[in-house]
């Protein structure tokens, strides 16, 4: 069986705990898109794993990880990444397979993120700087890309580094009065990327089909979140990738056909990094508290994240284009010791109500919530198991979740640690 975990709100919703969870069952994990601004946590024992590029199944010693060719790979990110887990005695040789077609993430592309968001002031997307943007807008440009496949000639490389960087270093004299980037100085690093990354790059696309033909089990592993997706997510405060489900087959080269079950993960509140509209937001002490609680900061960046009430439409809207099948729905425990809870199930927007989200700003930024309001729970549920221990205000709110998006919750995370894991 072949399932795909997907993000449903606006990222950070507990995939990398999901995955996780499910890889037991699978031999292969893929990421399929985005870069180093997705962190992914995982918690072993007292172990936790914050994973910016390699698969979350790399924590369990016999999956094969795989890093498709939608994803922008910042090799530095990834060597690191290899390296600490080789300081776990976690170790990647013959299991770590990165597309010959992914795009490289290099400086320059950082540097280019951080200039233009500086340059944008107060209308700044809040992007995590990690070059990914840059990154996906030179793999459209195509003139001024490099996929990891380059890194195989380094006498081309060598003469492609000098056009780009002539390029870019136009763009950082004309728009940001920036400092120049030398060609010779990325070349170095580009050789020691080669040297370390290049046995594990291949055609992933065949290695994929292969191993389905063998009757091998593939775990695709979403990033960031629908809500987040350049198409249908709320531009233009998304991320440069298709986050929704509607990635994964241009990200993998496996149609979405052969994916048996969508795994759609959602927290049982909201959050967001960065800017953009947040219809549920609350700017105030409930904020503060799920912040607190939930311990809402991000992975990847540290920032603060911005917490709100669940949003039913939002999360209806991302099972629609997602064509989701169950929900994992996290984070339940940190809605203990709320006197009340509130779900939106509509927006009123300009006096019309509606179900059916808006990705368009201007319009969702003008919605009013409608909210029903139910009791919260007071006891400790991060020891809880079983469903039915669960208080009884807390099933009623699992329940009135799924009544409001349609979709049967087959997960529910009480907590970071695999153990923290009800299944239904
Ligand atoms: P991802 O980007 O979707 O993988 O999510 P992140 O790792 O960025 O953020 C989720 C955070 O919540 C991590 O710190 C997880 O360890 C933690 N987490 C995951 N599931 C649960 C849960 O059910 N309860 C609590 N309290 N924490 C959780
Ligand atoms: P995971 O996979 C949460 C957000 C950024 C910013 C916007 C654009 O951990 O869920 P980018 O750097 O992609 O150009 O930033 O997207 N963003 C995320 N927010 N979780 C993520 O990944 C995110 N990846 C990008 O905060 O608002
Ligand atoms: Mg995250």
């Amino acid at each position: 069986m072949n399932s795909c975990i997907i993000g449903l709100q606006w990222g950070d919703e507990g995939k990398g705990k999901v995955v996780d969870v499910l890889a037991e069952h699978s031999d292969i994990v893929v990421r399929y898109s985005g870069g180093a601004n997705a962190g992914h946590t995982v918690v072993i024992g007292e172990d936790t794993f914050a994973l910016h590029l390699l698969p979350s199944g790399v924590v369990r010693p016999g999956t094969i990880c795989v890093i498709g060719n939608g994803v922008v790979v910042d090799p530095d990110t990834l060597m690191k990444e290899i390296e600490r887990l080789a300081q776990k005695n976690i170790t990647l040789t013959k299991r770590l397979f990165i597309s010959e077609n992914a795009h490289v993430v290099l400086d320059y592309h950082k540097k280019e993120d951080r200039l233009r968001e500086e340059s944008l002031g107060k209308n700044k997307l809040g992007t995590t700087i990690r070059g990914v943007g840059p990154c996906y807008a030179d793999k459209v440009g195509r003139s001024y890309a490099l996929r990891m496949a380059d890194l195989r000639n380094l006498e081309r490389l060598k003469a492609q580094l000098q056009t780009i960087v002539e390029y870019k270093n136009k763009i950082f004299a004309a728009l940001y009065n920036a400092e120049p980037i030398n060609a010779d100085d990325i070349f170095e690093k580009c050789k020691s990327y080669a040297d370390k990354l290049l046995p594990f790059t291949t055609d992933t696309t065949e290695f994929l089909h292969k191993s389905i033909a063998d009757g091998k089990s593939i775990l695709f592993e979403g990033a960031q979140g629908s809500l987040l997706d350049l198409d249908h997510g709320t531009f233009p405060f998304v991320t440069s990738s298709n986050a929704s489900s509607l990635g994964m087959p241009a990200g993998s080269g496996v149609p979405a056909k052969m994916v048996d079950k969508f795994f759609g993960v959602g927290k049982a509140y909201t959050t967001r990094v960065g800017s953009g509209p947040f219809p549920t937001e609350q700017d105030n002490e409930i904020g503060q508290y799920i912040r607190d609680k939930g311990n809402e900061y991000g992975t990847t960046t540290g920032r603060p994240r911005r917490c709100g009430w669940f949003d039913a439409v939002a999360v209806s809207y991302a099972v629609t284009i997602g064509s989701i099948d169950c929900i994992a729905l996290m984070h339940l425990d940190t809605l203990t010791g709320l006197k009340e809870i509130k779900i939106c199930r509509a927006y009123k927007i300009n006096g019309k109500k509606t179900t059916f989200f808006p990705a368009n700003t201007t319009k969702l930024s003008r919605a009013e919530c409608i909210y029903e309001t139910v009791p919260g729970w007071e006891e400790d549920i991060t020891e809880v198991n079983n469903f039915h221990d669960l208080p009884l205000n807390a099933r009623n709110y699992i329940m009135l979740i799924e009544e409001k998006i349609g979709k049967p919750i087959t997960i529910i995370g009480v907590g970071p640690k695999r153990s923290q894991t009800i299944f239904r």
